[in-house]
This record gives structure tokens, sequence and C-alpha cells, in this order.
């Protein structure tokens, strides 16, 4: 078994994984949303406090499958250094104990693998990953041959839903809150711009249509709640019709054979309704992850480092590293 530690950024988890069959044995996540959301977004000094006081909880229970284990993966990059850095003093500490070897995993490698949790992998596969740090259009041949093909030039999906909900005041996280307002809103009743939409630019692109929502909630002297409910619903509709509409012009240039959508933001219902339109009209079946797991958990690690121990591509413990410069990187 492999045992899994994931701390880039608010998400406190650790999972154990069974390496021959894939199947997760052990998993839990603290989430400190909570935590943050009185500031609107993630601090990461609270972040990482809070991670030292989680992290070691969870590995007590965890600690029954310490004399199964074979390997400690942990998230190395993309993230906050100051939570990534928690993860992996856990993970180097474990090693020197149990004797056995470090996996450092990425991060937006791992989010792929939430597809294929308890199951193998399929590829090749394009994957659109949309969380709060990226928006990204990722090609995936095989684990070791993963190439980004799109991504935004500025603010990324999930958070340009953060953003509204705190000029809002709804808290944070915002995806979330931002669709179960929505629900209850006209989502034509403001015609917010479609970001590029009549530019080819294969590219993402959210501070405009940010930008966009602020003038419009300034412009309003009282904000009433249906305002409130319009705003959300008319915003998430033009977010997703901006992925849509790029996601269909990369499409007609490189046709997927098989479509997924991962990352935290992947867990909007009306998003997924849409691309799952758009997949079937080029004939793609779409694979997402299961709702558990569309946000920051170790069970995604897990699965992915079991990949990286069947290629024995260990890391030295003087070797293993957060990365804070790691955009690009797969
Ligand atoms: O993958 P994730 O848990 O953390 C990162 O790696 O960034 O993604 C968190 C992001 C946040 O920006 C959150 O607002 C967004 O995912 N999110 C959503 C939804 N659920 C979470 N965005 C839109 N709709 C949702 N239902
Ligand atoms: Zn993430």
């Amino acid at each position: 078994m492999i045992l899994s530690i994931e701390s880039s950024c608010d998400d406190s988890s650790i999972a154990v994984t069974d390496i021959n069959s894939k199947q997760l044995v052990f998993h839990k996540k603290i989430s400190q949303e909570i935590d943050h959301s009185v500031y609107g977004g993630v601090v990461p000094e609270l972040a990482a406090r809070l991670h030292a006081e989680a992290l070691p909880k969870i590995l007590e229970e965890a600690s029954i499958y310490f004399n199964q284990l074979k390997a400690i993966a942990v998230t190395t990059h993309p993230g906050l250094s100051v939570t990534l850095t928690e993860g992996v003093v856990m993970a180097k500490a474990l090693s020197i104990f149990l004797k056995i070897p470090l996996i450092g995993v990425n991060h937006l490698k791992g989010h792929i693998y939430s597809l294929f949790i308890n199951k193998e992998a399929v590829f090749p596969m394009t994957i659109l990953l949309v969380s709060g740090g990226h928006t990204q259009v990722i090609e995936a041949k095989s684990h070791d041959n993963m190439k980004i093909a799109m991504s935004t030039g500025d603010d990324s999906f999930g958070e340009s839903f953060d953003k509204v909900s705190k000029m809002l005041h709804l808290g944070y996280p915002g995806g979330p809150i931002i669709e179960a307002m929505a629900k209850n809103g006209n989502a034509n009743c403001f015609a917010f711009p479609v970001p590029l939409y009549n530019s080819n630019r294969l590219e993402f692109s959210y501070s405009g249509l940010k930008n966009a929502v602020k003038i419009k909630i300034d412009s309003i002297d009282e904000l009433k709640e249906n305002d409130v409910f319009n705003i959300c619903a008319s915003f998430q509709k033009t977010a997703i019709s901006h992925v849509s509409h790029k996601l269909k012009q990369y499409f007609k240039t490189t046709k997927p054979q098989n479509f997924a959508i991962v990352g935290g933001a992947s867990a909007n219902m009306s998003l997924r309704t849409e691309l799952e339109i758009l997949a079937k009209n080029f004939l793609a079946p779409m694979f997402v992850a299961d709702l558990n797991y569309c946000s920051d958990n170790a069970a995604m690690i897990g699965r992915c480092a079991i990949e990286e121990y069947k290629n024995n591509n260990f890391t030295d413990i003087h070797n293993l590293t957060i990365k804070t410069n790691a955009e690009g990187c797969l």
C-alpha cells in the first residue's frame, strides 16, 4: 500500500491505496473552508497552522496500515509553499521512520487521477482542469506523456467564482455558493460579454468578465436578494459559455478521443451538463470524477503515485522539495 498526503492549499488529507488492486483503503480529509471564509480567500499562514493540527490527527487513524506500506507519496507542487511544506515534512519523517521510499506528486496530475480512483486509467484523454488555481486543457496520451494545450492568460475559472462571491459578500469558496444562488436567478437578466468570443485565440480569460460583474454590482444602488440571484445566474452562464466556446474551437483543431473534466470546479452541474452536450457533438465519451474527489484530496495523489511506484520513480529524501515555480510542468 501507499500512504499519500495532500496539503497544497486548504484541505488536509491522507489516503492509503492498495498498489495492486488500486482500491482506496483509507481516506480522510479535513477542510479549512470555514476558517478562511471570513477572509474571503485562503490565508496561507493560517492554512499552514491548521495543516499542522489536522494532518497528525488523520495520520494517527491511518497508522493501523503502517506495517503494510511500501512508499509515502506527497504533493510537492504546485501550491502554497507554506502549506506544501507541512505535507513534505510529514512525508520525510514517515519515510525515515518506516524506512520506505518517497514519491513526489504533481497536484495537477493528481487531479487527473481523481478520474481513476478504484479503477484502471484510460488514455488518451483530453482533460479540462478547472480549479481555484488553474484552467487548462491537458492532452494526456499516457501517464508519462501529458502536455498543457491551453491555459488561462489571467484568472482561473474557480478563482472568478471566488472573486464574484467576495464582491457580493457571499463567502468562500465561491463556486458552490454561486452555483446554489444561480438556481434562484434568471441567467438572461444581465448580458455579460463572453470573453474572447470573436477571437480565434486558444486561451481562457476571466479577468474581463470579473470586471464586468464588478461594474454591474457598483451600478446598482441597493442590491436586493433577487439582484444577487440574477447576477450569480448571469455570471455563471457567461463563465460556462466561455469554457464551452473555447473548447469547441479547440476540438475543431484537435478532435478528442475521450474527454474529461477534473478539479474542484468540475463539481458544477451546469458546467457538466453543457460540456456533456459539447463532447457528444464531437462523439467523445465524457468522464468526470465522483463528487467526493473533485476538490483537493489525498486519494487522487495516492492513485497517481501508484503509476510512479510501478515506474520506480522514487525521489531521494534530500532531493524531495516543494517547487514553488512549477507552472507549466506536468
Ligand atoms: O481543485 P480545488 O479544490 O483546489 C485547487 O486546486 O485550486 O478547487 C477549488 C476551486 C475554488 O475556486 C472553488 O470556488 C471552485 O473550485 N469550485 C467551484 C464549484 N465547487 C468548487 N466552482 C464552480 N462551481 C462549483 N460548484
Ligand atoms: Zn486542486
